[in-house]
């Protein structure tokens, strides 16, 4: 619940613009969605690497690394998976006021939960981005054993398993790593970027 009353804003005296001028480069959120072992992790960090490459200024905010810190707090019920991705929306929004390209790998499985994202940041600072990857191949490649333990009934709500993942309708952007190769996935993002006039 919002407690906002007796709360002034203070305008910064350095804007965001001034912050994307001097950076050279558009700011805003690459937000990665898709099931637990899709590769939305991999992918967030190769396209990092590649912003690196070019100058860009990017910040990557992954899931599990998050839980360890600002969201330790929070488990993977529904309730908690919301504030997790709320909190996620407002950090992304604090990073792109500061000029930074964010990348963030959640599987945020709610569309609701995505779309106030979206609203945190406004339409043209977030892109959706659909990790594709069917369940059963992400349960093949089962990097953590995390889906065998979910089988095996040790690990409660898992999402694919006993807790819903809601694929994206309209996203910005899909990729396919299981027809596709983490390379060319980066590829992909990377041109689809230039495509918008995003990155150089
Ligand atoms: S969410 O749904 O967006 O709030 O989840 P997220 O913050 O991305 O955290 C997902 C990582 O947590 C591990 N993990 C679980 N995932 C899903 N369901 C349950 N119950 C669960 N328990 C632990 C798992 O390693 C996820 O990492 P990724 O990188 O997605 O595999």
């Amino acid at each position: 619940m919002s407690q906002i009353q007796n709360i002034t804003w203070h305008q910064a005296a350095v804007s965001k613009e001034d912050r994307r001028t001097q950076n050279a480069h558009h700011s805003f959120v690459i937000w990665l969605t898709g099931l637990s072992g899709s590769g939305k992790s991999t992918l967030a960090n190769e396209v990092a690497k590649e912003l690196f490459r070019r100058q860009v200024k990017n910040y990557v905010l992954d899931g599990d690394n998050i839980r360890h810190g600002l969201n330790n707090d929070l488990g993977f019920s529904d309730e908690d998976r919301k504030e997790n991705i709320r909190r996620i929306g407002e950090v992304s929004k604090l990073f792109v006021d500061s000029g930074t390209v964010v990348l963030t790998a959640f599987i945020s499985p709610f569309k609701e939960d995505r779309d106030q994202a979206r609203q945190i940041l406004g339409s043209d600072e977030f892109l959706e981005i659909f990790v594709k990857c069917p369940l059963e191949e992400c349960e093949n490649r089962d990097p953590k054993g995390l889906y065998q333990k979910a089988r095996k009934g040790e690990i409660k709500a898992f999402t694919g398993i006993d807790s819903p993942y809601e694929e994206p309708e309209s996203p910005e952007f899909t990729v396919d790593t299981k027809s596709s190769t983490i390379e060319e996935c980066t590829a992909e993002v990377i041109s689809f970027l230039e495509s918008k006039n995003l990155i150089k």
